[in-house]
C-alpha cells in the first residue's frame, strides 16, 4: 500500500523511462521499467532508513520485494535528489551523488563506449553495446543478492518529499 504510493508519485513526478542512454539519465524522480512492465530499477529508501539506495523490484508486488542493489555499501542520503544513474564517456554505467561523487559503476573495461542500459523482462539490468551485446549484467554482479533487511516499504516522509 505505502509502496505502491510511491510508484504512483514516481509516475507522477517524472514517468518511466525503458532505457538510460548517453542523453537520458536517470533521476530519482523517474524509474526504469522493463518492457513487458514485470521488473522496475530505481531509486529506493527502505522504510525507517535515511539511506537511499538504486535497486530493483517486482513492479506489480506488493509488498514489495527488492531483488537487486546496486550500492549496498555506498547508500546515498535520502534527501539527495539530484543523485543519478548515467552512462560515462567511457561507456560505463555510473551511479554518481549530488556532489558528482561515483558511488558505484559497472567499471567494464575495453569495450564499446557506445552504450546503452535496459531493464530485461528477467530481471537482469544490462549494460549493452550499439548492437545489444551484453558487456555486463546484474546477474553476474556479485551484489545480486537477497537483502533480508531489504524487504521493505517506503519511508512515507520521502513520498511526501517527491512531490
Ligand atoms: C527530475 O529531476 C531532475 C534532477 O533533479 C530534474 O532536472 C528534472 O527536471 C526532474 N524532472 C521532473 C519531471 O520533475
Ligand atoms: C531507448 O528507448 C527509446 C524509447 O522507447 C527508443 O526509441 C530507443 O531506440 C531506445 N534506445 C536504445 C539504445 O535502446
Ligand atoms: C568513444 O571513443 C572514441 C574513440 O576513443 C571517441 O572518438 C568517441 O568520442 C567516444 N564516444 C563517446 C560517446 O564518448
Ligand atoms: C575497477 O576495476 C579496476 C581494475 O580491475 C579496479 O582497480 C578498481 O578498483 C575498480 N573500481 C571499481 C569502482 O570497482
Ligand atoms: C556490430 O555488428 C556489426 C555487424 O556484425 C559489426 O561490424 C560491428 O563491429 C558491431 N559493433 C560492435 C560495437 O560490436
Ligand atoms: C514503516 O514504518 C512505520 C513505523 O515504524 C510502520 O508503522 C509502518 O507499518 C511501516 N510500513 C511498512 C510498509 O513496513
Amino acid at each position: 500500500m505505502v509502496f505502491s504510493i510511491l510508484l504512483l508519485a514516481c509516475q507522477i513526478a517524472g514517468g518511466v523511462v525503458y532505457n538510460i542512454t548517453t542523453s537520458e539519465q536517470l533521476f530519482p524522480n523517474k524509474t526504469l521499467v522493463s518492457s513487458g512492465k514485470i521488473f522496475e530499477l530505481g531509486f529506493f529508501t527502505p522504510n525507517g532508513s535515511e539511506n537511499q539506495y538504486v535497486g530493483i523490484w517486482y513492479k506489480n508486488f506488493t509488498p514489495s520485494k527488492i531483488v537487486w542493489v546496486a550500492n549496498r555499501n555506498l547508500p546515498l542520503v535520502y534527501t539527495d535528489r539530484s543523485a543519478k544513474l548515467t552512462i560515462g564517456s567511457d561507456g560505463n554505467l555510473k551511479l554518481v551523488d549530488g556532489q558528482q561523487n561515483i558511488v558505484w559503476s559497472t567499471n567494464a573495461s575495453g569495450r564499446s563506449n557506445d552504450t546503452s542500459a535496459a531493464l530485461l523482462d528477467s530481471g537482469n539490468f544490462v549494460l549493452q553495446d550499439a548492437n545489444y551485446s551484453e558487456i555486463w549484467g546484474s546477474f553476474n554482479d556479485p551484489t545480486d543478492t537477497l537483502l533480508p533487511s531489504m524487504k521493505i516499504g517506503v519511508n512515507a516522509k520521502t513520498v511526501e518529499k517527491k512531490t
